[in-house]
């Protein structure tokens, strides 16, 4: 079997800023971008989905400072508890996401088949959601949290993630290189 990666015969791994990555055996697990960085063989697909920050007041922070997750699987809508320092609610979507697909300079990548997320710099994500996405994330917010559904969002966001056709993760050898191992498919679905 050959060793991971191609490039590896030539000089050794490099990242995006072109420090050297030596070893004998490597481990990727690199989120979403894991999928785009070795073949998966159509097993993973990574997405985007819709997430929504807003800020809370003192006394709304002492209100729900007990808050659980909460998820409703009907419409993907789902929180976490306030962040205390913040003050900040985060809110999701989790559903089907969207999909990216890879630019002209991505499409070399070993596994950039139908979506992957920017590999480029800048890493920061994008104060950004597709409409119907923050609409969701308004319409679970008015089911949920009904006194907080007309205040803008402080931030939006799109939350990469991989899923797996059976959701199960994927955390083992590459079939392809002895000496990779992947941790991936952090699947959404
Ligand atoms: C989840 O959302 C659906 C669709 O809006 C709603 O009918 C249902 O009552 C919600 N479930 C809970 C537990 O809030």
């Amino acid at each position: 079997m050959p060793r991971f990666l191609p490039e590896a015969e030539d000089g050794p791994v490099r990242t995006l800023a072109n420090t050297a990555v030596e070893g004998d055996h490597f481990i990727l697990a690199a989120g979403a971008w894991a999928s785009s960085l070795a073949p998966c063989y159509g097993s993973t697909l990574s997405t985007a989905q819709a997430v929504g920050y807003m800020r809370l007041t003192e006394e709304e922070l002492e209100r729900y400072k007990e808050l659980p997750i909460y998820i409703n699987f009907s419409i993907g809508w789902f929180n976490f508890p306030p962040h205390r320092e913040s003050r900040m609610l985060k809110m999701a979507i989790h559903d089907w996401g969207y999909t990216r697909s890879p630019g002209p300079e991505e499409k070399a990548l070993p596994g950039a088949v139908i979506s992957i997320p920017p590999l480029k710099a800048p890493r920061e994500r994008a104060n950004f959601v597709p409409v119907d996405g923050e609409k969701r994330l308004r319409q679970g917010l008015r089911e949920v949290l009904p006194e907080l559904a007309d205040r803008p969002f402080e931030r939006a966001a799109l939350c990469w993630y991989t899923d797996t056709p059976t959701g199960d993760f994927i955390v083992d050898l590459h079939p392809d290189y002895k000496n990779l191992f992947i941790a991936g498919g952090g699947s959404g679905q």
